[in-house]
């Protein structure tokens, strides 16, 4: 049955489904918030705690991050107004080139309206067959991109015509052995390695050094998608120092600004050559649009705030080993890695859907990861703790957290 004003629809079976997904509670309302995204949100008129958010230290609500938003717009416009190859960027995006190049020691830098567009172009660029006039072109259709296996969807994505087990091929998640059995197999062909420092759902941190040793030997490139550790390690901080380190050797690196920078946008850095015909081959710096000018500007602002004051992550960061203990303490199964991600374990689809619905009835906006962000049945609170929570706030959830913990076992 089909509710649509296009029965033709009827056979996408779209109505069947929710209907299904809405009577397991598993189709849940989405947040829609009344207000500015904070630790404490309103949503259909009631404040909420929000432990969902990913924008880490809050940088939104600086004014002087807002004031630099307001005179960049008022300089440069709101938008671009086109693509980058037909209306170009402005200086912002100029400046916050050179920085992520500088930052991440690369020759060039491309930004991004997303991160994920940066992945969805790096992904094209490396296999595309092109040439403006018949000749002197490149074809990089013979490309094999070797993935780990819990590499971000949008790289899946972004792979989707390659063929699996051809030119698209997964290793086990951070495991050497199966990387190095997969390029003895492939010695020879035109590889690229993927991966990601810090994983999304699990919090895991990849063996960077083990990887790049591994890319060397084999003769492959190297592509580290670094969204979520991006100017939270590797800035001079202790944590992961040598994994960051090492990420100074990887050809490529994906960046994105929607979590340690905590405003939005992405970027791709790496040999100069390669970056300046991505300008034309990732498709994403034609067909769409880029970061708005006066986010590139702030983007930039936040950058030189954080390399000059490494202490404030660095406090975030001491502030989550605390939380990680205190979980713990109350018996939580969370990731192992200590990284600022932490994965707080349920389990059983179900009793995820109730856990959240109580979370909620007492004030907790909690985001609780299900398939396809993990397999299924595997359900877990995937905290992104943002700093502006106070310790009350912290405290209430650990409290909430365990009484949740005991009325429904997990
Ligand atoms: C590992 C990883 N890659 C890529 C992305 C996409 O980044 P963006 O949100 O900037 O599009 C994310 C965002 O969640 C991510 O976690």
């Amino acid at each position: 049955m089909t509710r649509s004003a296009d029965p033709a629809l009827a056979r996408w079976g779209f109505s069947t489904w929710l209907d299904g997904a809405r009577g397991t509670g598993e189709f849940i309302k989405l947040p829609e918030l009344d207000d500015v995204n904070d630790a404490i949100v309103s949503m259909d008129g009631k404040k909420m705690v929000n432990f969902c958010g990913i924008g880490i230290l809050g940088w939104q609500h600086d004014p002087d991050v807002r004031t630099v938003f307001a005179e960049t717009a008022a300089n440069y416009g709101l938008v671009v107004g086109g693509s980058r190859i037909i209306q170009g960027v402005s200086r912002p995006h100029l400046e916050l080139e050179a920085l992520v190049a500088e930052i991440t020691g690369k020759e060039r830098a491309l930004t991004f309206a997303t991160g994920m567009l940066a992945n969805i172009g790096f992904v094209n660029a490396m296999s595309a067959r092109f040439s403006f006039n018949n000749d002197d072109g490149v074809d990089n259709t013979d490309t094999v991109l070797v993935l780990d296996r819990e590499c971000h969807w949008s790289m899946w994505k972004a792979a989707e015509r390659f063929k699996f087990g051809r030119n698209l091929i997964m290793f086990d998640h951070n495991d050497m052995t199966s990387l190095r059995s997969e390029l003895e197999r492939l010695e020879g062909r035109k590889i690229v390695v993927g991966f990601e420092t810090v994983y999304s759902a699990d919090g895991s941190l990849a063996p960077v050094g083990e990887i790049l040793d591994l890319c060397e030997e084999f003769g492959a490139v190297s592509f580290v998608d670094d969204a979520n550790g991006f100017m939270v390690y590797g800035n001079g901080g202790r944590r992961f120092a040598a994994q960051y380190e090492a990420l100074r050797r990887v050809t490529f690196q994906m960046v994105s600004f929607g979590k340690g920078v905590g405003l939005s946008g992405g970027a791709l850095a790496g040999p100069a050559d390669a970056l300046d015909a991505f300008r034309f081959l990732s498709g994403t710096t034609v067909f769409t649009t880029n970061i708005q000018p006066p986010t590139a500007g702030a983007i930039v602002h936040v950058l030189r705030r954080m390399r000059r004051d490494p202490s404030v992550m660095e406090h975030y960061l001491d502030r989550v080993d605390r939380v990680r203990e205190r979980l713990l303490r109350i018996g939580c199964t969370i990731n192992p890695t200590p990284t600022y991600i932490t994965s707080i374990l349920v389990g059983a689809n179900d009793i995820a859907v109730r856990v959240r619905a109580e979370f909620i009835e007492r004030g907790y906006l909690v985001p609780m990861f299900g398939y396809p962000a993990v397999p299924k049945n595997r359900a877990v609170i995937r905290l992104m703790m943002n700093n502006r929570l106070s310790d009350e706030h912290v405290d209430g959830f650990v409290d909430t957290l365990a009484e949740l913990k005991q009325k429904y076992g997990f």
